[in-house]
């Protein structure tokens, strides 16, 4: 077991990492359940995948402590980060009588955590809620740090709050039933961390990466608790990355953006997976501008490559040219700049942003890259 602290000034939570957690909720969340003692139901959310599995188990727990959960069912996948949805649990909220002192459950995936603590942002002009994560990726990444939102037309992700959560439970056991490559996309986001700034965990993960795929509690427990502790740490210095440190979570994620961008934002090339080859792509670029080693650069991409994560450009099999990813990095940023702030790597566990970046460089380089031929 660990907790983890968020230490943010007058809103510092807890993190708890401990196998079995969702099994010991109304203890686990007890201060949290209070306001709902007068026997209105607790607001829970899920999608229909985490509501099949677990809702079942947390109804009866709540039921021996004399509460009753109420549960807001959306479809899996993204398109529940939409106003539509929005406006729906918004509305199903206040038709419940959430006040400001309650708390919303949310048990679920990034999609369902962004949902919530975004309505939950907004309604009653702010309500809390505890993050149940129940993804690698959401349990190492998105349930921590209140980055909290919905998509639009425009783009993902830029409707949206920095409101966070009260609580996040995250129990490892939960994982038993993620997929495979679900677990692997995460699992690039857990690789980031040893990138971004912790060689030791980078050399760890290069021995123990097959145990935290495999499920291993020991090896599962200490990926996710050191992945959070460094998101905490960095959060509580940047929450609302306006110092160039929490920016560097975004490590592989401008060249991730444009992969996903280019192959529609599906399950052609899932988020982490787009993050993997992203990070490969920026250790290799550090590489060629000489501020890598081609051997850490190599070791960046065969921690990659071991963990079943892309790490080659043409693996994807993209008809598309350099030119046409960076005009996806460019639409991102809503601008016609010739340069964009890139994070690359001084070193393994050294991440930084760098602002000298010309984009027709990277255009060059990402042509070479489409058609490089090894690892
Ligand atoms: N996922 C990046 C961040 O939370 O800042």
């Amino acid at each position: 077991m660990a907790v983890i602290e968020v230490a943010l000034a007058g809103r510092a939570y807890e993190v708890v990492i401990e196998e079995g957690v969702l099994g010991r909720l109304p203890a686990a969340a007890d201060a949290f359940l209070r306001s709902y003692a007068g026997g209105r139901a607790v607001p829970f959310v899920a999608d229909s995948n985490t509501h099949r599995l677990f809702a079942a188990g947390i109804d009866a727990d709540l039921a021996e402590q004399g509460f009753v959960a109420d549960w807001f069912v959306v479809e899996p996948g993204e398109d529940a980060k939409t106003w539509p949805v929005l406006e729906r649990l918004t509305d199903w909220l206040l038709a419940g009588g959430v006040t400001r002192s309650d708390h919303v459950f949310a048990l679920g995936g990034g999609v369902v955590g962004d949902l919530v603590g975004f309505a939950c942002a907004i309604t009653k002009r702010g309500c809390g809620f505890v993050q149940i994560p129940t993804t690698l990726l959401a349990q190492v990444d998105s349930s921590v740090g209140g980055k909290t939102a919905i998509n639009t037309k425009s783009g993902k992700n830029l409707i949206g709050a920095f409101h966070q959560p009260a609580l996040v439970l995250i129990d490892p056991l939960v994982l038993a039933t993620l997929p495979d490559r679900e677990m692997r996309a995460g699992f690039a986001e857990v690789i980031k961390y040893g990138l971004l700034g912790d060689t030791a965990f980078f050399d760890w993960l290069e021995l123990n990466g097959d145990k935290v795929l495999a499920r291993e509690p020991a090896a599962l427990e200490h990926a996710i608790a050191t992945s959070i502790a460094m998101k905490a740490r960095i959060v509580a210095e940047d929450e609302r990355e306006t110092l160039d440190r929490r920016a560097l979570l975004n490590l592989g994620h401008t060249f991730g953006h444009a992969l996903e961008a280019e192959t529609g934002f599906s399950d052609r090339l899932l988020h982490g997976e787009a993050v993997a080859l992203g990070m490969v792509l920026a250790a290799r670029y550090s590489a060629r501008r000489g501020e890598l080693s081609d051997s850490d650069s190599g070791r960046a991409a065969q921690a990659i490559a071991a963990a079943g994560l892309p790490a080659r450009l043409p693996s994807l099999g993209l008809t598309c040219d350099g030119a046409r990813l960076v005009d996806h990095m460019r639409h991102d940023k809503k601008a016609e700049a010739s340069t964009l702030p890139f994070l690359l790597l001084k070193g393994l566990g050294a991440a930084y942003v760098a602002r000298d970046v010309d984009l027709a460089d990277i255009a060059a380089f990402l042509d070479d890259e489409l058609v490089r031929s090894a690892v």
